[in-house]
């Protein structure tokens, strides 16, 4: 069986739609452990009930980024992914991981990239700025990491409608649902390449 890695700073839904499509069986793989950035987000409570092991790593809690990026990496060895998935993570991820486990590292993102997408973009920001350009659709996309924000192969996307009485929050909510479907199902896509 194949190890999954899931990295989140937030809520947690995509790392739950990922347990609940490992559980029941339409991903092959297990979800060795969550690494968060933050202390007492719903990521973590997720990895509990779930019985997933968790680290909380904050980079701005060690003296450099290179001891950041050195406590990662033996993260990693012990946990074996063979597929790190980015759900929700907020911060950035070393240089020399991304070398590490290049094509390995996969991100969901709220918009149908290249279009908002890079620093700057993330939450409500995005779908606020979908709206104020007055697009039609927008939608979600699921790439490849690498040493650019937002930037890397792009593996798949999902197009939701733009509804003129849309605000960021119901636009957010009709793109979360979809990428709860498409993360899981690209990341079995990959596993089964592997
Ligand atoms: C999602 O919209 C994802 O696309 C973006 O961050 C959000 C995370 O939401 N990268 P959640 O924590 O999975 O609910």
């Amino acid at each position: 069986m194949k190890n999954i890695v899931v990295f989140a700073s937030g809520s947690g839904s995509n790392f739950q739609a990922v347990i609940e499509a490992a559980e029941s069986g339409k991903i092959d793989c297990s979800i060795t452990g969550l690494i968060t950035n933050k202390k007492s987000v719903g990521a973590i409570e997720k990895a509990g009930k779930a019985g997933i092991p968790f680290k909380i790593m904050n980079p701005s809690e060690y003296r450099n980024p290179n001891e950041y990026a050195k406590a990662l990496s033996i993260q990693l060895e012990k946990w074996q992914p063979d597929l790190v998935v980015l759900a929700g993570y907020l911060a950035k991820i070393p240089a020399s991981i991304i070398r590490r486990y290049r094509d390995q590292i996969i991100n969901i993102h709220p918009s149908l990239l290249p279009k908002y997408g890079g620093k700057g973009y993330y939450g409500e920001r995005v779908h606020k700025a979908v709206l104020e350009a007055g697009e039609t659709q927008s939608g979600c996309t699921v790439h490849f990491v690498n040493e650019v924000y937002d930037d890397g192969p792009i593996i798949a996307q999902k197009k939701v409608k733009v509804y003129p009485d849309d605000t960021p929050k119901t636009l957010a909510a009709r793109i979360l649902k979809e990428e709860h479907k498409l993360l899981p199902s690209v990341i079995q896509k990959i596993l089964n390449q592997k």
